[in-house]
């Protein structure tokens, strides 16, 4: 686990990691083959190339169990205007169409992804992707916009609800997490509710790398606090490599 760990947090062997998660992913589709949910989602979950991909049965179960957990905390409901920013290939956007969402808008910076993700959910109906393309070294690093000083595509007050899951620790700098919460702001209505996760020191050592940015809690306790009010937070105990810090938010 210790040498997974180090794999991930230095990126290395990045094309053997990839080929090793799209075996996974075939795998996983073939062990979960009678399963019908699984195969519901088939189309969506199979043939992501670019950007996060992830493991179909794993991506299914989460992105219904984080829609729950939002729904529970009534931070979003049935017939809601949901953005996902940061938004992969549109893992969350199962669990939110399944919910009842009005529409669902994935802003994305790897436009492979984007354009798989439109074609995927192409029959679902009110599933869109649009690209953003802003720098990131990591995941957009011929980007041409500068992150600090972007405005989200969307004019104010346009959502209900805006979740960005592991967004933020890929941000690198804290004036880019300053400008994206902000933004969630805007397009949000006021009292819409927000979901962002971070990676928070203590308990972890501070970093700006693009694989796992590490802001201080008294930073992001600041840039989010400005927008919004802060209804609970969970996880980051540890440094494991995914416990991250996790937000529920309501703007002012
Ligand atoms: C770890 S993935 C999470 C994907 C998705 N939110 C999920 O939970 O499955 C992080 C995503 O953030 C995107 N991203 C990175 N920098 C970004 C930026 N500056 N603006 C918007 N998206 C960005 C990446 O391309 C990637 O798809």
């Amino acid at each position: 686990m210790a040498l997974w760990a180090a794999v991930q947090r230095k990126r290395l062997f990045p094309r053997a990691r990839r080929l090793a998660k799209r075996l996974l992913v075939r795998w996983n589709l073939f062990t979960h083959r009678r399963d019908e949910s699984v195969r519901r989602w088939r189309a969506v979950l199979v043939g992501a190339r670019a950007g996060h991909v992830v493991i179909p049965s794993v991506a299914l179960e989460s992105s219904r169990r984080e829609a729950d957990d939002f729904a529970t905390r009534r931070l979003v409901r049935a017939g809601d205007r949901v953005l996902d920013v940061g938004a992969g290939n549109g893992r969350q956007a199962i669990g939110m169409v399944e919910l009842g969402v009005a529409s669902y808008t994935g802003l994305e910076v790897v436009r492979r992804s984007v354009d798989w993700a439109n074609r995927a959910f192409a029959s679902t109906g009110n599933v869109y992707f649009d690209w953003f393309d802003v720098y990131n070294q990591m995941y957009n690093p011929h980007g041409s916009q500068e992150p600090e000083a972007v405005a989200f595509p969307y004019p104010d007050g346009s959502f209900d609800f805006v979740v960005a899951l592991s967004l933020y620790t890929h941000l690198e700098r804290l004036a880019v997490a300053a400008r994206y919460a902000s933004e969630t702001a805007r397009v949000l209505r006021k009292g819409g509710g927000a979901f962002m996760t971070f990676f928070k020191s203590p308990p972890n050592a501070l970093t700006t790398s693009a694989v796992r940015t590490v802001f201080a809690e008294a930073d992001i306790l600041r840039i989010v606090g400005e927008w919004f009010v802060i209804e609970d937070v969970a996880g980051c105990e540890t440094t494991a490599f995914h416990d991250q810090w996790r937000l529920y938010l309501r703007k002012r």
